[in-house]
């Protein structure tokens, strides 16, 4: 793993290389060191901008406000998007339902899968992988309803920095090494809802996911034997963020937001997707990767669709027997508000997402591209004739 490794040549650090780490790919992010950037350009303006300890709260805390002081009576949200986000926007004061839109539909302009809107209508427009930049503008030219966009999965792409929405929001911790963030901003400069409080549960939620990086990146370097601590403390935190009322984002995250690369780490993301990709090839009948549909996009990280569910279903568990942990986004099996449409339910069930971020440069894409493929066709001889 090469995170960054433009620090280690330092001779006053200690020498984390000297140490031989296990090898792992994927899953949450550890601490590394970096070298801050300079000022970044951001599709938030900081003055106006409003942070928070994830994105569930920005959203929460949005949609509280919309109904108090703009009369937001529904909530709009894909059919295809992740299911516990879906289920923390519930119960906010108004109601929710889907509308059919999913990942790779990007040309088609939302409001055109709508069956009906009106006033009082609020659209929640996802930027699916960090792949798509659909034709949001002419719609919002005619709209009678407002619209928040989700930049969860590429916040600083050409679309968000551009954006004519009413609302952005996003979470930080998808593609930064945060223990907690979310930001809400309105590129339309709507006055936004008061700053959220710092709620105390959440900043020991916060530091305690702070410090399951901390070990994890002790056991990467070597140093830790186990996983076991960092894991359980990671899937506590995990499952108790965003959750109670909504908060601001702890003031650690604050101080690592304000020093980050930003610019820098989007561009190696997208160096690391093009590593894998060229690595990948059309070599492979048995996966495609999703390719962005936006110009100057940059993908979450390596999206394959495999043939059927049982091979991804395989290729999942045969990658995390090899320390390879991908990410299925998102289940749809058990959907909060209905079944989605056959077609995303189908592309759910044989998606598998391979992160491409700024801890891997494009050596280990080529070996994970590889890995991948050796791994499908061991899949594919063992599955013939079955
Ligand atoms: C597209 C998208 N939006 C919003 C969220 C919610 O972010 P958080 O987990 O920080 O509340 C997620 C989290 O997975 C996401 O993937």
């Amino acid at each position: 793993m090469s995170a960054e490794g433009d620090l280690r040549g330092d001779p006053s650090r200690a020498q984390p290389d000297e140490l031989a780490g296990p090898f792992e790919h994927g899953s949450d992010f550890h601490v590394f060191p970096y070298r801050p950037g300079g000022p970044e350009a951001t599709p938030w303006r900081s003055e106006s901008a409003k942070f928070y300890g994830s994105g569930r709260d920005a959203m929460r805390h949005l949609l509280r406000f919309g109904v108090e002081q703009r009369g937001w009576k529904r909530l709009l949200v894909p059919d295809y998007f992740c299911q516990q986000v879906t289920a923390a926007l519930l119960g906010n004061g108004l109601q929710v339902e889907t509308y059919p839109i999913g990942p790779g539909e990007g040309s088609r302009s939302p409001i055109d899968t709508l069956a009906s809107w009106g006033p009082g209508d609020v659209l929640l427009i996802v930027n699916f992988f960090g792949l798509e930049c659909p034709p949001v503008l002419p719609m919002l030219q005619r709209r009678q309803f407002e619209v928040i966009e989700d930049h969860t999965h590429d916040p600083l792409s050409p679309w968000a920095h551009t954006s004519g929405a009413d609302w952005c929001v996003a979470s930080l911790r998808k593609t930064l090494p945060l223990p907690d963030g979310g930001v809400l901003w309105s590129p339309q400069g709507h006055p936004g809802p008061q700053s959220p409080e710092l709620d105390p549960q959440h900043q020991a939620i916060a530091l305690q996911r702070f410090a399951a990086m901390s070990l994890k990146a002790q056991y990467l370097a070597g140093a830790v034997p186990s996983k076991l601590l960092y894991r359980d403390w990671m899937v506590s935190t995990e499952g108790r963020i965003g959750s109670g009322s909504p908060s601001s984002i702890s003031p650690l995250s604050a101080l690592l937001l304000s020093s980050f690369p930003l610019q820098r780490w989007r561009e190696q993301r997208g160096a690391s997707f093009a590593a894998f990709c060229e690595a990948f090839g059309t070599s492979s009948s048995a996966a495609q990767i999703l390719t962005p549909v936006a110009p100057g996009a940059c993908p979450l990280g390596a999206v394959l669709v495999l043939e059927s569910r049982r091979v991804r279903d395989l290729l999942r568990q045969a990658l995390i027997s090899q320390d390879v942990y991908p990410a299925v986004l998102w289940p749809l099996d058990a959907p909060v508000l209905g079944p989605s449409l056959p077609r995303h339910v189908d592309l759910s069930e044989r998606m598998l997402a391979l992160a491409c971020d700024m801890r891997y440069g494009p050596r280990d894409m080529q070996a994970l591209a590889a890995l991948v493929l050796t791994t499908l066709e061991r899949i594919s001889g063992s599955t013939e004739g079955a």
